[in-house]
């Protein structure tokens, strides 16, 4: 069963007195309106009535028939509004209790069940079974160890955030220490975007380059060090120093703008963007007239 429709034509010049929206505007809109289309499809059809078919990728290193990969087969009862994250509790609870994978809030904020289903890199708390096409395909994230069943190593993608400094430095600090240290509205509204990252490695995951260069900081990294090098409460040195860790070889100029990153980030993290950006600030910084 398909739910893909035809997709409108992209609107033409803009007439008098309207702005040219984005690119990132322009890629939001394009998404809510795919979202649209998949929930009127889903509403059409009479999968309330179905059982959904998944196929969970299965694989354990310390259980002997377990070690060669395989993918099981759940059948599991449609209810509406119903979850990826909610079927594979589902069939683990059901079915076999020893179906392992990670999960926390089931609201998307702890970015623990980012998961490859039916070929893409998504959140599987945030996904509609609705959305789909079947069978249902779960599978660990791609480019990363897999540990057991959907659970993989984060530890190098941690590593690479740690690498930039994520956290606040700056040394000018308010006289009360109760007061709080004000940023710009404009300031804030620049960095909101890249503020709402919730950690899930899709984007590194869905990354091609960083597939092949086990270095790369990846796009995560690369935005987080884009919040605080935008932050205008940092020090100009503090700034050239996270400048100088981005531009580094393994930094931002390995990046060749595919946008797979922007595409798959579930909160909508214009993350290519960011990197070009901070692309231009490195230039920027290095530029010198006599
Ligand atoms: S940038 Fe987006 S896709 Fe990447 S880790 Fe953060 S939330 Fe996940
Ligand atoms: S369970 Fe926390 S992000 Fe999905």
């Amino acid at each position: 069963m398909s739910t893909q429709k035809q997709r409108e034509p992209e609107s033409q010049e803009p007439s008098d007195g309207e702005t040219t929206p984005t690119p990132q505007e322009r890629r939001l809109e394009r998404k809510e309106s795919d979202r649209a289309v998949r929930e009127e499809a889903a509403d059409e059809s009479d999968l309330e009535e179905e059982t959904v078919l998944l196929k969970v990728f299965r694989y354990d290193p310390e259980v002997a028939d377990k070690q060669e990969p395989r993918f099981d087969e759940f059948h599991v009862p449609f209810e509406k509004g119903m979850t990826v994250l909610d079927a594979v509790i589902y069939a683990r609870d059901t079915y076999d209790p020893s179906l392992t994978f990670r999960h926390s809030c089931r609201q998307a904020v702890c970015g623990s069940d980012a998961f490859f289903v039916n070929g893409k890199q998504r959140l599987a708390c945030k996904t509609q079974i609705s959305e789909l096409d079947q069978p249902v395909r779960v599978e660990p994230l791609p480019h990363q160890e897999v540990i057991k069943d959907l659970v993989v190593d984060m530890d190098h993608f941690y590593d690479q955030m740690h690498a930039v400094e994520p956290y606040f430095q700056s040394e000018e600090l308010p006289d009360d220490e109760l007061e709080e240290q004000r940023q710009s509205r404009e300031n804030r509204e620049k960095i909101k975007m890249s503020s709402r990252c919730i950690w899930c490695a899709a984007c590194m995951s869905s990354c091609n380059i960083a597939a092949g260069d086990n270095q790369y900081l990846g796009p995560a990294a690369i935005n987080k060090a884009y919040k605080f090098a935008m932050d205008d409460r940092e020090e100009a040195e503090l700034t050239e120093h996270r400048l100088r860790i981005i531009e580094q070889e393994h930094g931002v100029w390995r990046c060749q703008t595919q946008f797979s990153c922007t595409e798959v980030c579930p909160k909508d993290i214009p993350l290519t963007e960011h990197i070009q950006e901070l692309k231009r600030e490195a230039v920027k910084k290095n530029l010198k007239f006599w």
